[in-house]
């Protein structure tokens, strides 16, 4: 096998391996090394893909059982079977990993399997079993991801207290699952394990769910996730959990009372939050920095300390997102062949794929105060949405914020069926530089969710038609 290259990767999830293809359709001699045995990272085998499975099929499932009698579609002997229900994501899972290999293959990027350790500025030992071989490259790109944090002295044994990798194979529906941090893993996967019959509770150190999101919209996510059976306990530090016989006890103090309290369940997810993943890779030898969190440290080219090592993706600062990681890629591959590869960190989406999703692009309105910039905002709610009152998704709206004065749109909040897919125009609009009013003048298809998007670019000049 070729042991010299212009670019080695190393990690093969979404930042990495989009590294990679684009060097290789760049013309640079490239590998990507990965120890998991399947190509996609995190993403795609335990991450972003899997629970996007569980999300839909358990979305399927909850309106089959709660909503489609209603609507004039009777089921008689509706059964939840959870073993093919956990086969059909995993189907979903090995159809994309096998994808990239295939990716691979087609755009001439080698395939190395194992675990990679940074040798030298120019070398990547790897180890598959007993086995070291070393490989040479001009270019070395870090992108070997990030691993779930736990609570100090808490071990995650994945099947009673999961993470979410656990929480995505779980064998039965637990009948009480405690969910410990309100972020994205863990109001996506309660709300799964929620539709599937479980009675969840979500304990949350903040006084709010979803820290960092525009807090009208967290608010009112949280009023439809409690809507629909999901159980809040904010103000709560987790402090212990014990398995104590059949149940697990959890022990955590309510921050304004300061009085300990506690809570048993059958099964716990803790999900409060990941932290960079860089065992073995030999960073500090080779003299590269990393800040306090762990993140590698890289200047706006995404270089490390040592020139020719790069790092994208969630080993470095920034939210950890799939498609930030894969913006990375793309920009390194570009400035290693000689282009102006750069990624536009203000625009940057985010979604959560609950049932309504939520989206958001741009800054948040308790940003914009910080930042003592003046704004006009533009709302419009689901509810005066044609398509989504036939549709039966009423819940959510739309909020744009713009300049006061350019008329600029700043940022895009949406909480409201398929968001998620309509964030994108949001972003493509801010790429644009666009104003409220260009958004409020583009003609919109009717009847479509994302009509609502120009009604509240319309309200942002009090000038909405339908509300
Ligand atoms: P997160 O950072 O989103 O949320 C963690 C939550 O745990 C916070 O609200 C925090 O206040 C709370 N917390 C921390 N310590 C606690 C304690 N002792 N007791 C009670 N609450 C506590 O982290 P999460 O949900 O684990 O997600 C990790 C990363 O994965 C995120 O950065 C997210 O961007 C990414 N992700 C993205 C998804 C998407 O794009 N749809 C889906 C899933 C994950």
């Amino acid at each position: 096998m070729e042991k010299n290259f212009d670019v080695i990767v190393i990690g093969g999830g979404p930042g990495g391996y989009v590294c990679a293809i684009r060097s290789a359709q760049l013309g640079l001699k490239t590998a990507c090394i990965e120890s998991r045995g399947t190509l996609g990272g995190t993403c795609l085998n335990v991450g972003c893909i899997p629970s996007k499975s569980l999300l839909n099929l358990s979305d399927n499932y909850r309106k089959a059982k709660k909503d489609f009698s209603e609507q004039g579609i009777e089921i008689s002997d509706l059964k939840l079977n959870i073993k093919k229900m956990m086969l059909s994501k995993d189907k979903s899972v090995q159809i994309l990993t096998k994808g990239v290999e295939f990716l691979f293959k087609k755009n001439k990027v080698t395939y190395i399997k194992g675990k990679g350790e940074i040798s030298s500025p120019n070398g990547v030992t790897v180890s598959e079993g007993e086995k070291k071989t070393t490989y040479n490259s001009k270019n070395i790109v870090i992108a070997t991801g990030s691993q779930s944090t736990s609570l100090p002295g808490l071990k995650i044994d994945e099947k009673n207290i999961v993470s979410s990798t656990g929480a995505l194979s779980l064998k039965e529906v637990p009948k009480e699952l405690i969910v410990i941090g309100g972020g994205y893993i863990g109001l996506e996967m309660g709300s799964v394990w929620s539709r599937l019959g479980s009675k969840v509770t979500v304990l949350e150190y903040l006084d709010h769910i979803t820290p960092g999101m525009d807090r009208e919209i967290s608010n009112e996510f949280q009023k439809i996730l409690k809507k629909q059976g999901i159980n809040f306990k904010l103000n709560n530090k987790v402090n212990s959990v014990k398995i104590d016989k059949n149940k697990i006890v959890i022990d955590y103090t309510n921050n304004k009372t300061s009085e300990n309290e506690n809570v048993s369940c059958d099964k716990v997810l803790v999900s409060v939050g990941r932290k960079p993943y860089t065992d073995g890779l030999n960073l500090k030898k080779v003299g590269i920095k990393s800040d306090i969190k762990g993140r590698i440290e890289v200047n706006n080219k995404l270089q490390t300390s040592v020139e020719n090592i790069y790092a994208i993706g969630d080993v470095i600062k920034g939210p950890m997102l799939a498609h930030k990681a894969e913006e990375e890629g793309i920009a390194v591959a570009e400035i290693l062949a000689g282009q102006a590869g750069h990624v536009n960190y203000d625009v940057i989406p985010g979604v959560i794929y609950t049932s309504p999703e939520v989206a958001t692009v741009g800054k948040t309105e308790e940003q914009l105060k910080k930042l003592n910039l003046n704004y006009k905002v533009g709302k419009f709610p689901f509810l005066a949405n044609s398509r989504a009152k036939v549709n039966n998704e009423t819940d959510g709206f739309v909020k744009v914020l713009a300049d006061s004065k350019t008329d600029k749109v700043l940022g895009v909040h949406i909480i409201g069926p398929h968001c998620g897919d309509m964030i994108a125009e949001m972003a493509l609009a801010m790429e644009f530089g666009a104003s409220a009013e260009d958004i409020a003048r583009t003609c919109h298809a009717h009847p479509t969710h994302t009509e609502a998007i120009k009604e509240a670019a319309l309200a942002v000049d009090k000038r909405s038609i339908h509300f």
